[in-house]
């Protein structure tokens, strides 16, 4: 099991190149069931979580053409054989692996997806994807595991309001609705850049998606969808975390193929931090971040703060000069980061869903363990700027989500390595 060891101490000076986006590319790619012509994705991130999903897409018969992985490039062809099973080793390894059932159902009128898996942050159920696919005519029943959904009259257009925002179930709705009989509207969606980056795939494709205002969309169901050719949005949230690094022990750090407009959210936050960066549309410019205060912050769904960053910032955050308190409102346990950056001379508690971050004179590195993706970036940074050595335990989590993480922080003069 890979380890990653880190000297802190080191400024970061030079340029880090931003890779496509892992959660804009995840429902893309699921998204190729719903037509047997070519999708050919460029700016692909080469991820665990991508192999996964091409893992997932293959036993279902779609022909997932990798070779040019290197070059940041897929292309997908559904096959539309009989298969309709997305087996549990599989979907176990990724919660994403769900958004395979509403184009199954779409296209197959039937699927067995396993129950998901995927992060150790919270239960995280599938219930607001299973009770909106129901009300376009899908039924459910649980059997050793596996979802068994089938919509035998084809699926229905319908009004739909999610109880709740999420990413997943809004996702999952706007691909089956694409070939629904019929209007489908949704209210409460989920509006983050990833969805949108889908809904402009689904609309290359031939899908009639239209948003009418901030969260409702209106789709019109289509009787096939065709082939695109789609570039994927660059990540926001490794943009957001290498932004961190830069506040924390930057020296002219810049940060480019960024998306401006995804991460100007945060950035006003970051502005209130004092975080010292300049900008212009692909790029930003960092140098560590000199004194500043303590804030108090809740993560909220997009436009808000972003859950991905909740563990990142609590680094910086322990650099400042007075208390924060975070509130984390989206997934329950998400604070597994704690007790090690803890055990890193941070000074941090949790009252159920809030945060608690005193300042903490220094961080001294230590052995620590990786929990979940975002908990274990937040390990990296700490490592940065700890006092000698870091080492990282388990970091298949990192590699599900942060491509060459070592090269990229290496390349601008950190001391770390994977071993
Ligand atoms: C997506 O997860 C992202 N993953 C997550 O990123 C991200 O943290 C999350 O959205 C929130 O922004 C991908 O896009 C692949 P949700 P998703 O459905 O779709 C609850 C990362 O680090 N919920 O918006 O699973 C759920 O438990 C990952 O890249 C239900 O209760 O998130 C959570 O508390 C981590 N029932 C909340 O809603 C459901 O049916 C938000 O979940 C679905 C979700």
């Amino acid at each position: 099991m890979d380890r990653i060891i880190i000297n802190g101490g080191q400024p970061l000076s030079g340029t880090i190149s931003i890779s496509g986006s892992k959660n804009a590319c995840l429902p893309i790619m699921a998204a190729s069931i719903l037509t047997d012509q070519n999708i050919n994705l460029s700016n692909v991130p080469n991820l665990e979580d991508i192999k996964t999903m091409s893992k997932v897409l293959t036993s279902l018969d779609v022909e997932v053409d990798t070779s040019k992985a290197n070059e940041n490039k897929i292309t997908l062809k559904y096959l539309n054989t009989g298969k309709s099973i997305a087996e549990y080793d599989l979907v176990r390894k990724m919660r994403a692996s769900i958004l395979v059932l509403g184009p199954l159902l779409a296209r197959k009128r039937h699927a067995s997806v396993s129950l998901p898996g995927g992060c150790a942050i919270g239960a995280r159920p599938v219930d607001l994807h299973l009770n909106a696919l129901a009300k376009l005519g899908a039924e459910f029943k649980l059997d050793r595991g596996y979802i068994e959904c089938s919509a035998p009259k084809g699926l229905k257009g319908e009004e739909i309001t999610f109880p709740t925002i999420s990413v997943g179930a809004t996702e999952s709705l706007l691909m089956a609705a694409t070939l629904a009989e019929g209007r489908t509207k949704l209210n409460n969606i989920a509006i983050e850049p990833e969805v949108i980056d889908l809904i402009h795939c689904l609309q290359s494709m031939g899908a009639k998606i239209e948003i009418t205002d901030q969260r409702t969309v209106i789709i019109e169901g289509v009787k096939e969808l065709f082939g695109t050719s789609h570039n994927i949005i660059s990540d926001r949230i490794e943009t957001l975390t290498y932004v961190i690094a830069g506040a924390l022990t930057g020296e002219n750090l810049k940060i480019e193929n960024i998306q401006l407009e995804h991460v100007s959210n945060v950035l006003e936050i970051f502005k209130s931090l004092n975080i010292d960066f300049s900008f212009n549309n692909s790029s930003l410019n960092i140098n560590k971040t000199k004194i500043f205060q303590g804030i108090e912050l809740e993560t909220r769904e997009y436009p808000g703060f972003p859950t991905d960053m909740q563990a990142q910032l609590m680094v910086l955050l322990s650099k400042a000069n007075s208390g924060s308190v975070i509130t984390e409102n989206i997934f329950e346990n998400r604070y597994m980061h704690v007790p090690e950056l803890n055990r890193m001379g941070a000074n941090i508690s949790v009252e159920g869903k809030k945060a608690i971050i005193k300042p903490s004179e220094k961080l001294i590195g230590a052995e620590v363990m990786a929990t979940d993706l975002r908990a274990s970036v937040s390990l990296i940074l700490a490592g940065l700027i700890a006092e000698g050595e870091t080492i990282v335990n388990r970091v298949y989590h990192l590699d599900r989500g942060y491509e060459q993480v070592e090269s990229k922080l290496q390349n601008v003069g950190a001391v770390i390595k994977r071993v």
